[in-house]
C-alpha cells in the first residue's frame, strides 16, 4: 500500500508588503483583489489545521498542485519555500506550478530558482537553472509525472497552457512508465476540461493534453485550480482515466465556496490490477476540525 497526499492551491498568507515597483499592470488588480477580498478566504490558521491533519496521516509522498503564492511578489518565494520545508524534504514533497506562481511574465523564472529541488525528476541536473517539465520521480510503485501549465497571462484571466514540447515528451513518459508496470499518477495545476463557465481560467491546450491521455493513458490525474472536490474520468486506451481535483487547503468555510481540503490516494496492486480508494477530508463547518467527507474507488 502506498498512500499518496493531494493538497493544493494554499495561497500563502500573509502578503509581503510589495514595493511600489512591483505594483504594476496585473499585480495591481491582483493586489486590490487580495486586499478586498482573497485574504478573508485563504487563512494561514486553516491551512495549519489542514496540513497537521495530513500529516497525522502519515502518507508515504505529498503532491502539491501550485498556487502557493498570490501576485508572485519577490517576497513570496521565499516565505512559500519555508512552508515547503515545513511539509517535507524535497524527496518526499512533489509539487508543480500554477498560474499565480508565474502571474507576471517578469516572475516567472522564480519557482525554479526557489523551489527547483521539489519538481527536480529523479535524474535530472540538480545544476540546471531551470526545471524540466514533465519530470519524473519513482516513489515505490508510482510513477510521479510533474507538467507546468504555470503562464503568465493577461489581467483578469487566469489560464495555462502545456505547449507542443512538454505533451510530446509526457506521451514518451507515460509509455515507458507503462513498460515498467508503474501506477502513474499526473500532476497538473489546470484541470483538463473547465467549463465555460471558468473559459478564462481553462487549459488552453486541454484538448492536446486530452488525446495524449486517450492514446497513452494514466492511472491518476491530480489537480487544483477550481478550488473544489472534483472526480470526472477521461478517454483512455485500454480504461477510462481518472482526473480528481481538490480545494484550496487554505479555504474558510463559506456558502459561497468549498472549504478547504485535501485528499488521501492508498494505491496498492491486487490480483495483478491496480486498486486506487480516495479518501477526502476537509475542514467542518463551524472550522474547528478536519474531518472525513467522503471514500471512493477510482480506476
Ligand atoms: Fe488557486
Ligand atoms: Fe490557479
Amino acid at each position: 500500500m502506498f498512500v499518496l497526499a493531494h493538497l493544493s492551491d494554499p495561497h500563502l498568507s500573509p502578503l509581503p508588503r510589495p514595493r511600489w515597483s512591483e505594483l504594476m499592470g496585473k499585480r495591481a488588480t491582483g493586489f486590490v483583489n487580495w486586499r478586498r477580498n482573497r485574504h478573508l478566504i485563504h487563512r494561514s490558521e486553516v491551512l495549519a489545521r489542514v496540513v497537521a491533519d495530513l500529516k497525522a496521516s502519515a502518507p508515504d509522498h505529498i503532491a502539491v498542485t501550485g498556487d502557493l503564492v498570490n501576485i508572485s511578489l519577490v517576497g513570496e518565494y521565499a516565505l512559500a519555500r519555508t512552508w515547503l520545508e515545513s511539509l517535507g524534504p524535497p524527496g518526499d514533497v512533489s509539487l508543480v506550478p500554477g498560474n499565480h506562481d508565474a502571474y507576471v511574465r517578469g516572475a516567472a523564472h522564480h519557482f525554479h530558482s526557489q523551489w527547483g529541488d521539489y519538481m527536480r525528476g529523479d535524474e535530472a541536473n540538480n545544476n540546471a537553472c531551470e526545471v524540466e517539465f514533465p519530470f519524473l520521480r519513482r516513489r515505490g510503485l508510482l510513477a510521479l509525472i510533474g507538467l507546468s501549465s504555470a503562464v503568465p497571462s493577461a489581467p483578469f484571466m487566469a489560464t495555462g497552457r502545456l505547449g507542443d514540447e512538454q505533451t510530446t515528451r509526457l506521451a514518451g513518459v507515460l509509455d515507458s512508465c507503462r513498460r515498467e508496470q508503474l501506477f502513474r499518477v499526473v500532476l497538473i495545476h489546470h484541470p483538463p476540461v473547465s467549463s465555460s463557465r471558468r473559459h478564462f481560467k481553462r487549459l488552453v491546450d486541454g484538448a492536446k493534453f486530452r488525446a495524449v491521455l486517450k492514446e497513452h493513458g494514466a492511472e491518476l490525474v491530480i489537480h487544483g485550480h477550481d478550488h473544489v472536490h472534483s472526480l470526472i474520468y477521461l478517454a483512455g486506451p485500454q480504461h477510462p482515466v481518472p482526473v480528481l481535483g481538490v480545494p484550496s487547503a487554505s479555504q474558510t468555510p463559506r456558502p459561497d465556496h468549498a472549504s478547504a481540503g485535501y485528499n488521501l490516494c492508498r494505491i496498492e496492486a491486487q490480483a495483478g490490477a491496480w486498486h486506487c480508494e480516495i479518501v477526502s477530508r476537509g475542514l467542518s463547518p463551524d472550522g474547528e476540525t478536519v474531518t472525513e467527507i467522503k471514500r471512493i474507488s477510482v480506476g
